[in-house]
């Protein structure tokens, strides 16, 4: 491979073990697995790595409630999640677990790491306690009366029904959500990891230049706040790894999760053969990137590169963080019909259409995206059916009819198609500036230009004139060479309708092979690309989303 060539790593979040993926996971699946697609049509080698994030009281508990062990959650889970991740033609070059040797070997040696250089510090804290359960509580264990409005049921540190924000202490009469007794205050040693010793480096960091303007500016807020030392300890029970040296208290889940891609990695590189520390050490010129929700931001933001640079590992090269998806305008909602979960949209629609909706809405910043039901079915059947596949489809019928289903030998439009194949670099940057939306804005544009050519030309006109044979040969000719140039471009969002389109055009569309257009090509039987999305098949999946 050319020096040129980058070598990239890159994540989307490790989803929790406790429950299916829904079109919110998607949309950062999706964003990431586009990029991804998009660095390969390049040339790059770029690998896309996730796992399972196994670890966790609720995934101990939700174990317990089913009457299964948390290994036997984890496994059943991480199958559910693959098949819904591939169903959305989601590439991982590996897919782990965050409950594997690989993560127990890394958490240990980072926390070595950090203890040794004096990052690690203990002191006694009181917390809730459900005696009955023998466990602590986190917030969203304890419930009560709102200490504001007085409405019941109120989980841990806000009212759902007056929107305060308290702790759990000032509830009215809390109890445990898991046995309704009246939690006690205990204490316990707690291990913390002393972030406030990592404020330059955090600093530097932050103002490197690389990451989103919002991003830098949550955590330049957070540095100003004063870092805080962050509770690594859990104590038993726990699902998760004992931590070495402290008997009974374990990591928590959210220090080995994403320790979880060095653990993907390595898993990879053993398999494939290909050398782990090239990713993972510094001063090399891999790149590393991790796809995340604005949610955990702090996560990887602070705590992440922080562990990283005192283990003596590289640090990410950005996190590229997402907004959360709404549906119709508003947050998922079961009642609505709206929390739509991956599986249930497979069983209804094509992955592809929401994989392009999802590229024509986002952009590199943080806002959150909309997934509106009208929209989607208009903008789909529009873009995708109306001009995309019309432009291949109007071609096509003449080519094979007349023209022996090859393309003319010379082309009557050099300069047009040139013009395409133009717009792949101002395209490209686009897609490295993860500018999904002003990329689909620009396909299209280009696809309407297609479809104007051919309106102008009326090959159906001219094939019903004498003498104009070669004529309608050439405009056929140019038309699908157009369509090359836009699946090519297409290829990232849309692989299964490319590799339908691959087989027509008996080429590969990639951004590298795009170089002149296709002369004297025989091509195969043109096949329907893609179907227009069926409105009642959007209703059907709505009233599914309700049970
Ligand atoms: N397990 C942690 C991540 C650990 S990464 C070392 C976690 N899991 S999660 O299942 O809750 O979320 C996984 C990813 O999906 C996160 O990046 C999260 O932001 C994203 N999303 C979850 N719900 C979402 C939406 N409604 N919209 C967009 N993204 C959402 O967090
Ligand atoms: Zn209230």
């Amino acid at each position: 491979m050319a020096s040129d060539f980058r070598t990239i790593l890159v994540t989307s979040a490790l989803p929790y073990a406790n429950g299916a993926l829904h079109l919110g996971h998607m949309l950062e699946q999706v964003q990431t697995d586009i990029w991804v697609r998009f660095q390969r049509s390049r040339g790059n080698h770029c690998l896309y790595l996730c796992a399972d994030d196994a670890h966790g009281t609720a995934i101990m508990l939700s174990a317990e409630k089913a009457g299964i062990t948390p290994e036997q959650q984890i496994a059943r889970v991480k199958a559910e999640h693959l098949e819904d991740s591939t169903g959305f033609l989601i590439k991982f070059d590996n897919y782990h677990s965050t409950h594997s040797p690989e993560n127990q070997y890394w958490s240990e040696h980072i926390f070595g790491q950090l203890q040794e250089a004096g990052h690690i510090g203990v002191r006694e804290i009181t917390q809730a306690y459900d005696a009955s359960k023998g466990l602590f509580l986190a917030d969203r264990f304890i419930k009560g009366s709102c200490p504001k409005c007085k409405s019941p049921d109120q989980y841990g540190d806000n009212c759902e029904a007056c929107g305060a924000t308290y702790t759990p202490a000032d509830l009215i009469d809390p109890v445990s959500a898991l046995s309704g007794t009246t939690p006690v205050d205990k204490a316990s040693d707690h291990i913390f990891f002393e972030l406030d010793h990592f404020g330059e480096l955090l600093k530097t960091w932050t103002n490197s230049g690389s990451l989103q303007p919002a991003i830098r500016n949550k955590l330049q807020e957070w540095i100003d706040a004063g870092l805080q030392a962050w509770d690594i300890s859990r104590d038993a029970p726990y699902f998760g790894f004992e931590i070495p040296g402290f008997p009974n208290k374990y990591f928590y889940v959210w220090l080995d999760a994403p320790i979880g891609y060095i653990a993907s990695c390595q898993n990879y590189c053993e398999r494939e053969g290909e050398d782990f520390n090239q990713y993972w050490l510094p001063g090399g010129d891999t790149e590393l990137y991790h796809f995340i929700g604005k949610d955990i931001v702090n996560f990887h933001g602070l705590f992440w590169p922080a562990m990283l640079h005192s283990a003596g590992l590289r640090m990410p090269n950005a996190i590229y963080a997402h907004g959360f998806l709404t549906v119709d305008g508003t947050k998922m909602s079961k009642s609505r019909g709206t929390f739509i979960m991956a599986k249930t949209y497979l069983e209804h629609l094509d992955p592809e259409y929401l994989r392009y909706y999802f590229a024509a809405k986002l952009s590199s910043g943080v806002d959150d995206i909309d997934l509106n039901l009208t929209d989607f079915v208009q903008r789909v059947n529009s873009d995708l059916i109306g001009k995309v596949v019309n432009i291949a489809s109007r071609c096509a019928g003449f080519l094979r009819k007349k023209f022996d289903n090859t393309l003319s030998a010379t082309c009557s439009e050099p300069e047009l198609v040139q013009h395409f194949i133009a717009a792949g670099e101002p395209l490209a940057a686009l897609y490295e500036a993860r500018e999904f939306n002003r990329a689909m804005r620009d396909i299209i544009a280009l696809a309407d230009r297609a479809n104007q050519y051919i309106d102008d030309k009326k090959p159906w006109a001219m094939a019903k004139e004498e003498g104009r044979e070669q004529e309608v040969h050439e405009v056929c000719s140019v038309g699908i060479n157009l369509f090359r140039a836009l699946m090519t471009y297409l290829k990232p969002v849309l692989p299964a309708m490319a590799a339908r389109s691959e087989n027509f055009l008996q080429v590969s569309l990639d951004w590298h092979a795009l170089e002149g257009p296709l002369l004297q090509h025989e091509l195969q039987p043109f096949e329907p690309l893609l179907q227009r999305v069926d409105p009642a098949a959007v209703e059907a999946m709505v009233e599914a989303s309700k049970a």
